[in-house]
């Protein structure tokens, strides 16, 4: 594979690959480009301004573009992208009708798609067409790197453990006075339980975590949460993080399997919308043990 001209953005995530619009645009450099995906967490290519026609073409050279319409999927319960694989992201509920009211939980820490799907999306990809007056940026964080960076003792306890991800965990914190009705709107997604390790196919390993994190799996609930949280401050130092000033023109791109990312808060009735093309997961988060006895 020809080595992509690229600007590294901090040491342990975040790149800029150097491709005029047409070269991005072609297919040429998929390989390259999921391979840099997958070493740095999250890539971005400047001076683009890609339409959604041509972000939907972007995402197909890389990967399984996410379908669907701007409603539940068939099982009643599925977030689905929006028509034809691109999904408008604003808070403007004009814009987006059925999700602008979930969205304000982009800023907080989280992965996409956990708590819904047992094979969480391989990667999303965000090219705006407003910014925001204030806030706004996009951060990533490389939870590769944070589960490397833990003492191997304690590395060793967090794979034998499982969370459970669900929505509610995910929206709570970052709303206030939230209605009953809301909540169980909320509740009525589905919940999921993953490995807190995923061990990927590569061999490599890194922490499934986030705000969506409800508890781990038979563990009290005071010590779950005094564990989740000491984590996500971990994961989180500035050392594993990416911070994203967005320019009109700029497409990014990250590995949704092997970061976290949030948006940092914006005004309420930003004129901010971003085009989002989602690529579907190619491997299901899979624990250290199950990856063991899967190869035994
Ligand atoms: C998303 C998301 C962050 C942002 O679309 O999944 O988290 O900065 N967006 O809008
Ligand atoms: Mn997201």
């Amino acid at each position: 594979m020809a080595e992509l001209a690229r600007t590294d953005l901090t040491p342990l995530i975040g790149s800029q690959v150097h491709l005029e619009k047409a070269a991005l645009l072609s297919g040429d450099h998929a390989p390259e480009i999921r391979a840099l995906l997958v070493e740095r967490g999250a890539i971005v290519v400047r001076d683009v301004h890609l339409s959604g026609d041509e972000l939907r073409n972007l995402a197909r050279t890389l990967g399984d573009l996410r379908l669907g319409t701007a409603k539940r999927g068939s099982d009643g319960k599925t977030l689905t992208e929006g028509d034809e694989g691109v999904m408008r992201i604003t808070l403007d509920p004009e814009k987006n009708p059925e999700y602008a009211r979930f969205l304000f939980g982009n800023e907080l820490w989280h992965m996409d798609g956990t708590y819904s799907e047992g094979t969480p999306p391989f990667a999303t990809m965000l090219a705006p067409v407003a910014l925001s007056q204030r806030g706004g940026d996009t951060l990533f964080a490389n939870t590769y790197a944070a589960f490397e960076a833990l003492p191997e003792a304690e590395q060793r306890e967090l794979e034998q453990l499982e969370v459970v991800h669900s929505l509610p965990a995910a929206l709570f914190p970052g709303k206030r006075d939230v209605s009953a009705e809301e909540y169980a709107v909320w509740a009525s997604y589905p919940r999921n339980a993953h490995p807190l390790v995923w061990q990927h196919k590569s061999g490599r390993k890194s922490l499934v975590i986030g705000t969506q994190c409800s508890h781990v799996v038979g563990m009290h609930r005071t010590e779950s949460h005094d564990l989740l949280h000491d984590l996500m401050r971990h994961a989180t130092q500035d050392r594993f993080v990416y911070r994203h000033k967005w320019r009109l023109g700029d497409v990014a791109i990250w590995d949704n399997t092997g970061t976290i990312h949030r948006a940092m808060p914006y005004e309420e009735n930003s004129e901010r919308e971003m085009l989002r093309a989602t690529l579907n997961g190619e491997e299901p988060v899979t624990g250290v043990g199950q990856r063991a006895a899967a190869t035994a």
